[in-house]
């Protein structure tokens, strides 16, 4: 008889998204005339540059014509994209990082959830809370938890590292040593960014317990201020303890296209086994690679003018950010991030729960963004706002939200 996996089964639904969307729907339905302004979802709106419509175009020919088309990409993506990302975004920022220690992969979702995959399922991990929830699940799949709780809004045996105000939503070292550490900086959803000193204190614990940390930094194309690293490996000793993640989708406006990379060191090491031709293996049984087009469309965002265009994009959606954090700030909000992050995360007024914000806003301001709560337990009482709207709405919501 085939059994499931039943550790799916521990997985309470995912709520958050659905239950936005069923909310705006049943207010919809009593508020027709409602002109609702969506600054809930994280996915951008902006349309893809001109460089990479060009690439597009052009290896689309590419694949019509017999002496050009291409079949199956190479396992760990093309050298041409493999070659600049090594040049561009590790090398120009004094990170040693070659291009066979890049893999070219569909997006840093598929890439989060799945690298837990070549670790033993007797792996602690350790997640801050509020979190983004894709490290969370997939090793809950992968069975290296315990039951839900959902008194606690919590899984047995993974350890939660809180990220509040006091602490700059940057989680303390934990007392109880993990074996895999999640960080996610800029983050989401708290817009948070960890300095370069105390990146630097974590590569050392890291380092010191021979624990692994999985570093996300798809956000690290908002990153504006001088002292924040974009990439973990600007730490000493980060190439002996870390795994980087990071995506086309954001910085460049991806999230149809699908493109992101991963970064293995090709000496990182857990229980003296290298990581590489782990990764390596995995990646070459159950993917097939990014298309030749839309990686040609990736490398074109290193050009000179793929560059200057994602800059003008990025700077775009960070005004939006700044019209959010001026006006709420004036209104007398606590409000953080949208600074090195296109996210911004509020505190709700009168210690509201988040649901309850969420209901205020929609109701008095016909805005829709997303209850921290939806993030984990710490994120109870806070708001997250994105970015990613049109200036005109951002205006508009933030014009209504002061007014309400
Ligand atoms: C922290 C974080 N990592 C990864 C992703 C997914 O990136 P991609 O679109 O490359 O799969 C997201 C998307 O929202 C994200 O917020």
């Amino acid at each position: 008889m085939a059994k499931i996996n039943s550790n799916y089964l521990k997985l309470p639904g995912s709520y958050l998204f659905s239950t936005i969307g069923r909310k705006v729907r049943e207010y919809k339905e009593i508020h027709p005339e409602a002109d609702i302004i969506r600054l809930g979802i994280g996915d951008v709106t902006r349309p893809l540059s001109s460089a990479v419509i060009d690439a597009l175009h052009s290896a689309v020919d590419e694949m019509g014509h017999e002496e050009t088309f291409k079949g199956y990409a190479p396992d760990l993506g093309y050298e041409f994209l493999r070659n600049v990302i090594a040049e561009k975004d590790y090398k120009a920022r004094g990170c040693d990082i070659s291009p066979d220690e890049i893999f070219v992969s569909d997006g840093a979702k598929c890439d989060c959830g799945n690298i837990q995959e070549i670790f033993d399922t007797d792996n602690t991990i350790a997640v801050c809370d509020p979190v983004y929830p894709v490290y969370v699940d997939s090793n809950v799949m992968a069975g290296r938890t315990g039951e839900y709780d959902p008194q606690t809004e919590r899984f047995k045996g993974v350890i939660y590292m809180p990220c509040e105000r006091e602490n700059g939503f940057v989680p303390k070292l934990p007392d109880e040593v993990p074996d895999l550490i999640y960080l996610c900086f800029p983050n989401n959803p708290t817009g948070a960014v960890i300095k370069k000193d105390m990146l630097q204190k974590w590569v050392d614990y890291a380092n010191e317990h021979d624990s692994v940390i999985l570093y996300d930094a798809a956000y690290e194309a908002f990153i504006s201020e001088d002292d924040v690293p974009h990439s973990i490996y600007e730490c000493d000793g980060a190439k002996d303890c870390a795994i980087e993640f990071r995506s086309f989708s954001k910085t460049a406006g991806f999230t149809g296209l699908r493109l992101g990379y991963t970064v293995i060191p090709r000496d990182l090491t857990a229980g003296g086994e290298r990581l590489w031709p782990l990764w390596a293996r995995r990646h070459g049984t159950k993917y097939n690679g990014a298309p030749y087009i839309v990686q040609r469309a990736g490398e074109a965002i290193y050009s000179d003018a793929g560059r200057a265009q994602v800059r003008e994009t990025i700077a775009y959606y960070m005004s939006n950010a700044q019209v959010i954090l001026d006006g709420l700030s004036k209104a007398g909000f606590e409000v953080s991030g949208g600074v090195n992050a296109p996210y911004i995360w509020l505190r709700t007024p009168d210690n509201m729960t988040s649901w309850d914000f969420f209901d205020y806003l929609l109701d008095k301001a016909h805005v829709v963004g997303t209850p921290g709560s939806g993030f984990g337990p710490h994120g109870e009482h806070y708001f997250r706002l994105t970015a990613f709207g049109s200036r005109e709405n951002t205006v508009r919501a933030v014009e209504r939200i002061v007014s309400m």
